[in-house]
Protein backbone atom coordinates (compact mmCIF):
# COMPACT_ATOMS: atom_id res chain seq x y z
CA UNK A 1 0.00 0.00 0.00
CA UNK A 2 1.50 3.51 -0.80
CA UNK A 3 1.01 5.84 1.23
CA UNK A 4 -1.03 9.63 0.81
CA UNK A 5 0.68 12.87 3.02
CA UNK A 6 -1.89 15.40 3.71
CA UNK A 7 -0.09 18.67 3.36
CA UNK A 8 -2.47 21.44 5.03
CA UNK A 9 -0.29 24.39 4.84
CA UNK A 10 -3.04 26.36 2.51
CA UNK A 11 -5.51 26.04 5.40
CA UNK A 12 -3.32 27.95 7.24
CA UNK A 13 -3.10 30.53 4.04
CA UNK A 14 -7.00 30.99 3.82
CA UNK A 15 -7.01 31.37 7.92
CA UNK A 16 -4.11 33.93 7.38
CA UNK A 17 -5.89 36.18 5.05
CA UNK A 18 -8.23 36.89 8.03
CA UNK A 19 -6.13 36.59 10.15
CA UNK A 20 -8.36 35.37 12.50
CA UNK A 21 -8.95 31.32 13.70
CA UNK A 22 -10.94 29.78 11.12
CA UNK A 23 -10.16 27.73 9.38
CA UNK A 24 -8.22 25.77 11.46
CA UNK A 25 -5.13 23.49 10.51
CA UNK A 26 -5.42 21.33 13.67
CA UNK A 27 -9.27 20.51 12.37
CA UNK A 28 -8.00 19.85 9.18
CA UNK A 29 -5.67 17.41 10.47
CA UNK A 30 -8.04 15.50 12.23
CA UNK A 31 -10.69 15.33 9.61
CA UNK A 32 -7.49 14.26 6.98
CA UNK A 33 -7.07 11.17 9.15
CA UNK A 34 -10.37 10.81 9.47
CA UNK A 35 -11.07 10.94 5.89
CA UNK A 36 -8.20 8.32 5.42
CA UNK A 37 -4.44 10.19 5.65
CA UNK A 38 -1.60 8.33 6.10
CA UNK A 39 0.40 11.27 7.49
CA UNK A 40 -0.27 15.33 7.84
CA UNK A 41 2.45 17.20 6.64
CA UNK A 42 2.92 20.83 7.46
CA UNK A 43 6.35 23.02 6.22
CA UNK A 44 6.69 26.11 9.15
CA UNK A 45 8.36 28.51 6.78
CA UNK A 46 11.16 30.95 8.06
CA UNK A 47 9.05 34.04 7.15
CA UNK A 48 5.76 31.84 8.82
CA UNK A 49 3.72 32.60 5.83
CA UNK A 50 1.13 29.57 6.26
CA UNK A 51 1.86 27.33 9.07
CA UNK A 52 2.77 29.19 12.47
CA UNK A 53 4.51 28.36 15.65
CA UNK A 54 1.45 27.51 17.84
CA UNK A 55 0.03 25.54 14.87
CA UNK A 56 3.47 23.36 14.68
CA UNK A 57 2.56 22.83 18.38
CA UNK A 58 -0.50 21.69 18.41
CA UNK A 59 -0.03 19.66 15.74
CA UNK A 60 2.99 17.85 16.52
CA UNK A 61 1.55 17.40 20.41
CA UNK A 62 -1.14 15.39 18.79
CA UNK A 63 -0.91 12.03 18.88
CA UNK A 64 -3.50 11.05 16.91
CA UNK A 65 -1.79 11.02 13.56
CA UNK A 66 1.88 10.76 12.09
CA UNK A 67 3.38 14.48 11.48
CA UNK A 68 5.88 14.66 8.16
CA UNK A 69 7.28 18.60 9.61
CA UNK A 70 9.30 20.32 6.27
CA UNK A 71 12.15 22.82 7.63
CA UNK A 72 14.95 24.50 6.00
CA UNK A 73 18.41 23.93 7.03
CA UNK A 74 19.16 27.58 8.92
CA UNK A 75 20.40 25.93 12.04
CA UNK A 76 17.56 28.16 14.16
CA UNK A 77 14.93 26.43 12.67
CA UNK A 78 16.65 22.82 13.29
CA UNK A 79 16.52 23.73 17.18
CA UNK A 80 12.69 24.55 16.60
CA UNK A 81 12.38 21.61 14.43
CA UNK A 82 13.61 19.20 17.12
CA UNK A 83 11.86 20.48 20.10
CA UNK A 84 8.99 19.96 18.20
CA UNK A 85 9.31 16.44 17.83
CA UNK A 86 7.19 15.68 14.54
CA UNK A 87 7.66 12.15 13.68
CA UNK A 88 9.41 12.74 10.57
CA UNK A 89 11.42 15.50 9.41
CA UNK A 90 12.05 16.49 5.54
CA UNK A 91 14.50 19.13 5.19
CA UNK A 92 13.63 21.37 2.18
CA UNK A 93 15.40 24.24 0.40
CA UNK A 94 13.66 27.87 1.23
CA UNK A 95 14.40 31.13 -0.55
CA UNK A 96 12.10 34.05 0.65
CA UNK A 97 10.81 35.29 -2.66
CA UNK A 98 9.68 31.91 -4.10
CA UNK A 99 6.06 31.57 -4.38
CA UNK A 100 6.79 27.47 -3.23
CA UNK A 101 9.57 25.37 -3.00
CA UNK A 102 11.10 25.41 -6.45
CA UNK A 103 13.62 22.50 -6.27
CA UNK A 104 15.36 20.23 -4.56
CA UNK A 105 18.23 20.84 -2.06
CA UNK A 106 21.91 21.52 -3.18
CA UNK A 107 22.95 18.41 -1.55
CA UNK A 108 26.93 18.48 -2.90
CA UNK A 109 27.36 21.57 -1.42
CA UNK A 110 25.63 21.25 1.55
CA UNK A 111 26.66 17.62 2.08
CA UNK A 112 28.73 18.23 5.22
CA UNK A 113 26.02 20.34 6.94
CA UNK A 114 23.23 17.85 5.96
CA UNK A 115 24.73 14.94 7.43
CA UNK A 116 25.17 16.45 11.07
CA UNK A 117 21.43 17.86 10.65
CA UNK A 118 20.59 14.48 9.77
CA UNK A 119 22.56 12.79 12.47
CA UNK A 120 20.51 15.45 15.28
CA UNK A 121 17.59 14.05 14.24
CA UNK A 122 18.73 10.67 14.30
CA UNK A 123 19.75 10.64 17.54
CA UNK A 124 16.26 12.18 18.56
CA UNK A 125 14.43 8.82 16.67
CA UNK A 126 12.99 11.14 14.21
CA UNK A 127 12.59 9.68 10.82
CA UNK A 128 14.52 11.94 8.20
CA UNK A 129 13.62 12.88 4.32
CA UNK A 130 15.73 15.53 2.20
CA UNK A 131 13.71 17.04 -0.78
CA UNK A 132 15.60 16.40 -3.80
CA UNK A 133 15.68 16.74 -7.60
CA UNK A 134 15.29 13.81 -9.71
CA UNK A 135 19.02 13.35 -10.08
CA UNK A 136 20.95 9.94 -9.43
CA UNK A 137 24.08 11.99 -8.21
CA UNK A 138 21.98 13.21 -5.43
CA UNK A 139 20.17 9.83 -4.77
CA UNK A 140 23.79 8.48 -3.91
CA UNK A 141 24.88 12.13 -2.59
CA UNK A 142 21.42 11.20 -0.30
CA UNK A 143 23.01 7.56 0.78
CA UNK A 144 26.20 9.50 2.17
CA UNK A 145 24.49 11.80 4.13
CA UNK A 146 22.77 8.95 5.77
CA UNK A 147 18.85 9.62 5.37
CA UNK A 148 15.78 7.31 5.65
CA UNK A 149 13.91 8.82 3.19
CA UNK A 150 14.25 10.96 0.07
CA UNK A 151 11.12 13.07 -1.69
CA UNK A 152 11.85 13.52 -5.20
CA UNK A 153 10.39 16.59 -6.25
CA UNK A 154 8.10 16.51 -9.08
CA UNK A 155 6.97 19.40 -10.03
CA UNK A 156 8.41 19.92 -13.23
CA UNK A 157 6.77 16.22 -14.23
CA UNK A 158 3.45 18.06 -12.99
CA UNK A 159 3.74 20.60 -14.74
CA UNK A 160 4.49 18.98 -18.02
CA UNK A 161 1.51 16.70 -17.50
CA UNK A 162 -0.71 19.58 -16.85
CA UNK A 163 0.46 21.55 -19.90
CA UNK A 164 -0.26 18.42 -22.13
CA UNK A 165 3.41 18.51 -23.20
CA UNK A 166 5.53 15.41 -23.28
CA UNK A 167 6.39 13.95 -19.44
CA UNK A 168 8.27 10.71 -20.47
CA UNK A 169 11.47 11.92 -19.86
CA UNK A 170 11.16 13.04 -16.89
CA UNK A 171 8.75 9.98 -15.42
CA UNK A 172 11.74 8.29 -16.25
CA UNK A 173 13.96 10.41 -13.98
CA UNK A 174 11.63 9.97 -11.25
CA UNK A 175 11.60 6.16 -11.74
CA UNK A 176 15.16 5.85 -11.90
CA UNK A 177 16.06 8.22 -9.32
CA UNK A 178 12.96 5.90 -7.39
CA UNK A 179 14.81 2.46 -8.17
CA UNK A 180 17.89 4.07 -7.03
CA UNK A 181 17.02 5.00 -3.52
CA UNK A 182 15.56 1.58 -3.10
CA UNK A 183 18.21 -0.33 -3.71
CA UNK A 184 20.52 1.83 -1.89
CA UNK A 185 17.63 0.97 1.36
CA UNK A 186 16.46 4.66 0.86
CA UNK A 187 12.55 4.81 1.15
CA UNK A 188 11.23 6.99 -1.75
CA UNK A 189 8.41 9.38 -1.50
CA UNK A 190 7.30 12.03 -4.03
CA UNK A 191 5.68 15.32 -4.03
CA UNK A 192 4.82 19.09 -5.40
CA UNK A 193 2.37 20.19 -7.77
CA UNK A 194 0.59 17.02 -8.13
CA UNK A 195 -3.46 16.46 -8.77
CA UNK A 196 -5.11 13.34 -9.79
CA UNK A 197 -3.66 12.31 -13.41
CA UNK A 198 0.14 12.96 -12.32
CA UNK A 199 -0.32 11.08 -9.04
CA UNK A 200 -2.11 8.38 -11.29
CA UNK A 201 0.79 8.29 -13.63
CA UNK A 202 3.61 8.09 -10.83
CA UNK A 203 1.79 4.96 -9.07
CA UNK A 204 2.96 2.93 -11.92
CA UNK A 205 6.77 3.11 -10.42
CA UNK A 206 6.48 0.36 -7.38
CA UNK A 207 8.88 1.89 -5.80
CA UNK A 208 7.68 5.23 -4.34
CA UNK A 209 5.77 4.60 -1.26
CA UNK A 210 4.32 7.40 -0.15
CA UNK A 211 2.74 11.11 -1.55
CA UNK A 212 2.96 14.02 -0.25
CA UNK A 213 0.02 16.76 -1.93
CA UNK A 214 -0.91 19.78 -0.82
CA UNK A 215 -2.66 22.79 -3.09
CA UNK A 216 -4.49 20.79 -5.53
CA UNK A 217 -5.73 18.25 -2.73
CA UNK A 218 -7.12 21.76 -0.46
CA UNK A 219 -8.28 23.72 -3.46
CA UNK A 220 -10.08 20.78 -5.13
CA UNK A 221 -11.55 20.43 -1.21
CA UNK A 222 -13.27 23.93 -1.33
CA UNK A 223 -15.42 22.56 -4.53
CA UNK A 224 -15.63 18.60 -3.14
CA UNK A 225 -15.02 18.95 0.72
CA UNK A 226 -11.36 17.61 2.22
CA UNK A 227 -13.13 14.44 2.56
CA UNK A 228 -13.88 13.06 -0.62
CA UNK A 229 -10.62 14.54 -2.30
CA UNK A 230 -9.15 12.38 0.53
CA UNK A 231 -10.71 9.45 -0.63
CA UNK A 232 -10.24 10.14 -4.22
CA UNK A 233 -6.32 10.48 -3.96
CA UNK A 234 -6.32 7.33 -1.81
CA UNK A 235 -7.94 5.14 -4.28
CA UNK A 236 -6.09 6.30 -7.55
CA UNK A 237 -2.91 6.24 -5.40
CA UNK A 238 -3.57 2.20 -4.62
CA UNK A 239 -5.63 1.80 -7.81
CA UNK A 240 -9.03 0.64 -6.68
N1 LIG B 1 6.60 18.16 -0.67
C1 LIG B 1 7.42 19.17 -0.31
C2 LIG B 1 8.76 18.83 0.23
C3 LIG B 1 6.99 20.51 -0.41
O1 LIG B 1 7.82 21.51 -0.06
C4 LIG B 1 5.68 20.76 -0.89
C5 LIG B 1 5.19 22.17 -1.00
O2 LIG B 1 5.16 22.77 0.24
C6 LIG B 1 4.87 19.67 -1.21
C7 LIG B 1 5.36 18.38 -1.12
C8 LIG B 1 3.45 19.83 -1.65
O3 LIG B 1 3.39 20.45 -2.87
P1 LIG B 1 1.98 20.92 -3.44
O4 LIG B 1 1.43 21.91 -2.46
O5 LIG B 1 2.33 21.53 -4.74
O6 LIG B 1 1.13 19.69 -3.54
Amino acid sequence: MKRLGVNIDHVATLRNARGETHPDPLFAAKLATFSGADSITIHLREDRRHINDVDAKKICSTKNFLVNLEISTDYKMIDIAIKLNPNCICLVPENRKEVTTEGGLNLKKNKNKLKNIISRFKRKKIRTSLFVNPSLKDIRISREIGTDCVEIHTGKFSNLVKSKKKFLTEFKKIAKCSKLANDLNIEAHAGHGLDFQSVKLLTKINEIKEFNIGHYLIGDSVFYSLPEVIKKFKRIINKK
